[in-house]
């Protein structure tokens, strides 16, 4: 994304304003917890400057709350769709297309000169329910190319990169020979994968394709087989010509326990996909507190060196072209509800926490993306 003046302006204008403003909802200079470390630059100004993309995932907050909406603006240069782009919420009736909360993140990212991620075109926990019902054999490679092409087709040109295909694999004795069960699987068994990749390269040969799956990052024989696995299907995919670009790593980890990072393994993995071609991308990072000292403190102080150490990691791989996290304030995270806190005190896994004060997380981000190695330039 080339450093336009309009960029040139609001690094600089944010750096400024910011410096002299504060950051968006902040008392000037207060953190949660302590004196802000890393000065006024947005986290999107420093990204910019490394030519990496850092953004976030959206949502409805941004339509009624204007200290979420400014940070979102003043740190991302990228923004994801956390759930309003899936299958089920735009084609919520078979041929019935609804794209207007879709439509208004894409606006939301155009106006604020930021790039657009897709998010998910293929997914099986994101299917709408009539699928199932109205999917047979005979129809579902005309009703996967339709949808996708309704999908890619709306925005063709204009999209940083898709998630194509999100969650395929399935390891943990539930799934199919490895393969997370759906009617997808039921009806084009694996194929449905490639022929996603294939619909959406015809439609938008200018996207970035990105095959999406979590548990990649973590200890423990379960994601040592989840990275195997993982590769051995993009090598499958890439020997038979798919235009798969990129290897979307979710990034929902923890400051401890199952869910805790390897880094030993992640420079592995990462050294084994770029070594494909493809481009890494940090796509829903968010670090679970569930695990950590009550002590707000203590909490966020872990939560920021896991930050820190996934970021370092990923970030050292050359082949990494961008990160977003899953939310970028405590008011609005899905772990609240899916890693809940035994001791029921409110989730502090992202970078502002819910008086949008930025948190050591968001200093640890910031200090990653200074400390990160310029990416060149991407053409076109
Ligand atoms: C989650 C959203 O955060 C929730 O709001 C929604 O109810 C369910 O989906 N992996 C993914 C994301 O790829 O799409 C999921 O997002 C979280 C796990």
């Amino acid at each position: 994304m080339p450093m336009s003046r309009r960029h040139l302006i609001l690094g600089s204008a944010a750096a400024g304003s910011l410096a002299s403003l504060g950051t968006p909802g902040a008392a000037a200079g207060q953190t949660a917890s302590g004196p802000a470390a890393a000065g006024g630059a947005s986290l999107r100004h420093r990204a910019d400057a490394k030519g990496l993309l850092f953004g976030t995932a959206v949502g409805p907050l941004l339509d009624r709350d204007r200290a979420y909406r400014d940070a979102v603006v003043a740190d991302c240069n990228a923004v994801v769709p956390e759930y309003e782009m899936k299958w089920k919420e735009v084609a919520p009736a078979p041929g019935f297309y609804d794209f207007a909360a879709s439509d208004r993140r894409f606006a939301f990212a155009r106006d604020h000169g930021m790039e657009f991620r897709g998010h998910t075109l293929v997914w099986n926990d994101g299917m709408p329910d009539w699928f199932a019902n109205h999917a047979t054999r005979l129809n579902v490679e005309e009703m996967l190319a339709a949808h996708i092409g309704t999908v890619v087709g709306r925005y063709a040109g204009r999209v940083h990169s898709w998630d194509v295909v999100n969650e395929p694999l399935d390891l943990s004795g539930n799934g199919e020979g490895g393969w997370r069960r759906g009617t997808l699987l039921t009806l084009m068994g694996q194929e449905y994968v490639a022929a996603s990749f294939r619909i959406a390269a015809a439609l938008d040969p200018r996207a970035r394709l990105v095959l999406n799956e979590f548990g990649t990052l973590q200890a423990g024989p379960e994601a040592e087989a989840k990275r195997t696995a993982v590769l051995r299907l993009l090598e499958r995919l890439k020997a038979a010509g798919v235009p798969v670009h990129a290897f979307g790593i979710q990034g929902h980890i923890a400051t401890a326990g199952r869910d805790a990072i390897d880094e030993a393994a992640v420079a592995r993995f990462c050294a084994e996909l770029a070594g494909m071609g493809l481009e890494v991308m940090l796509t829903e990072l968010d670090v679970s507190d569930q695990f950590a000292p009550a002590d707000v403190p203590a909490r966020d102080a872990a939560v920021a060196d896991a930050y820190r150490r996934v970021l370092s990691v990923v970030l050292d791989c050359p082949a990494t072209t961008a990160v977003l996290t899953w939310g970028l304030s405590d008011r609005n995270t899905w772990l609240a509800e899916h890693r809940a806190r035994a001791d029921g005190l409110p989730v502090r896994p992202l970078l502002y926490d819910t008086e949008m004060r930025r948190k050591p997380a968001w200093d640890a981000v910031a200090a990653a993306l200074d400390a990160a190695a310029p990416r060149p330039r991407r053409a076109g």
